[in-house]
């Protein structure tokens, strides 16, 4: 059965018909595979898809905000019954956005969140990615206790809202600490390879002895730097300390063995409370929150890497 949304007084608002999952089909606008948690995310929404005998149209937009854009717009000429799209940067979706609420095809983010007026989409699952650059600061204002350290900073994708916010939350948390400054900044794009080459640009220009932490806004950036520093002849973990976000496995096999400290987990799951919405609404008409969040833990050398690392290695990642 096609889904069909009615817009109501210039205002978005959606009256739902009776549609049964399996007669679904979606969009899924991927931004692409830069990371471990991107991998999983696209496992698990594929998985959820299926478990719900939902037809997913998958496009992998390979980093690009002009692919996705293309996707979008493909689905809507499709006629899908919604879309999920994890947007690559935070700005340039309205007119995007405008032509799928033209069209009367629901839209979800999934993951990262959008500068645009929020009747342009349905709901947003997102984790509070301010609060996770405020969990990982305030990590290493307790780990370092007052004690001088110098701080290097692996951004995510620039434009994008977790590089944003997760800056913003962990300067706020490290705000007031004297003993504590972000010496060098800069984007390492969410990736394995440019968080190891930004980390090695930065042991050059500042001197891995001057540095005393990397604060990396995802795991895989963290993974690339630890080889750099392993190749500098440093000890990462020790010598330089590494706090994180995701929680992919490979961290936790680093934090196994004494080469990261810690990472705050990000749940590829996005796409079940997705789905969870889309159905109810189209069942009975429940309207989601404009902000469905997930949660974000931290874990430490007090917990059992290894033990997680073994649970989570083959899911996706
Ligand atoms: O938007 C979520 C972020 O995107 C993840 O932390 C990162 O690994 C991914 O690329």
């Amino acid at each position: 059965m096609k889904f069909k949304a009615m817009l109501i007084a210039g205002a978005m608002s959606f009256v739902p018909m009776t549609a049964m999952a399996a007669d679904l089909t979606i969009g899924f606008s991927q931004i692409g595979s830069e990371s471990g948690w991107r991998a999983a995310e696209t496992t698990v929404t594929k998985q959820e898809a299926e478990k719900r005998g939902i037809n997913l149209k998958f496009a992998d937009a390979q980093q690009k905000q002009e692919n996705q854009i293309k996707a979008i717009r493909s689905f809507v000429a499709q006629g899908v019954d919604a879309i999920l799209l994890a947007p690559v940067v935070a700005t340039g979706w309205d007119n995007v956005l405008e032509e799928a609420r033209d069209a009367e095809i629901p839209v979800i983010l999934l993951d990262r969140t959008v500068d645009a007026p929020d009747d342009l989409y349905m709901t947003a699952v997102t984790s509070d990615l301010v609060h996770e650059g405020r969990v990982a600061g305030q990590w290493l204002v307790d780990e370092t206790a007052g004690a001088k350290c110098d701080i290097v900073e692996l951004q995510g994708t620039t434009g994008s809202s977790p590089a944003i916010d997760r800056k913003t939350g962990f300067e706020e948390a490290i705000a007031g600490h004297d003993n504590l400054t972000i010496v060098r900044s800069q984007t390492g794009d969410f990736t394995r390879s440019q968080g190891k080459v930004v980390m090695e640009s930065f042991l050059k220009a500042v001197g891995g002895e001057n540095i005393c932490a990397l604060y990396a806004h995802n795991d895989d950036m963290a993974v690339g730097a630890i080889q750099a520093i392993k190749e500098a002849g440093l000890k990462p973990g020790e010598d330089i300390k590494i706090v994180s976000i995701d929680s992919v496995p490979d961290i936790h096999l680093a934090m196994a063995n004494g080469e990261a400290n810690a990472t705050i987990e990000l749940t590829p799951n996005m796409a079940g409370p997705a789905l969870d919405a889309l159905e109810a609404y189209l069942a009975d008409g429940t309207t989601p929150p404009k902000w469905i969040q997930t949660e974000s833990k931290l874990y430490t050398l007090n917990d059992d890497n290894m033990a997680i690392y073994e649970m989570k290695k083959d899911l996706g990642y």
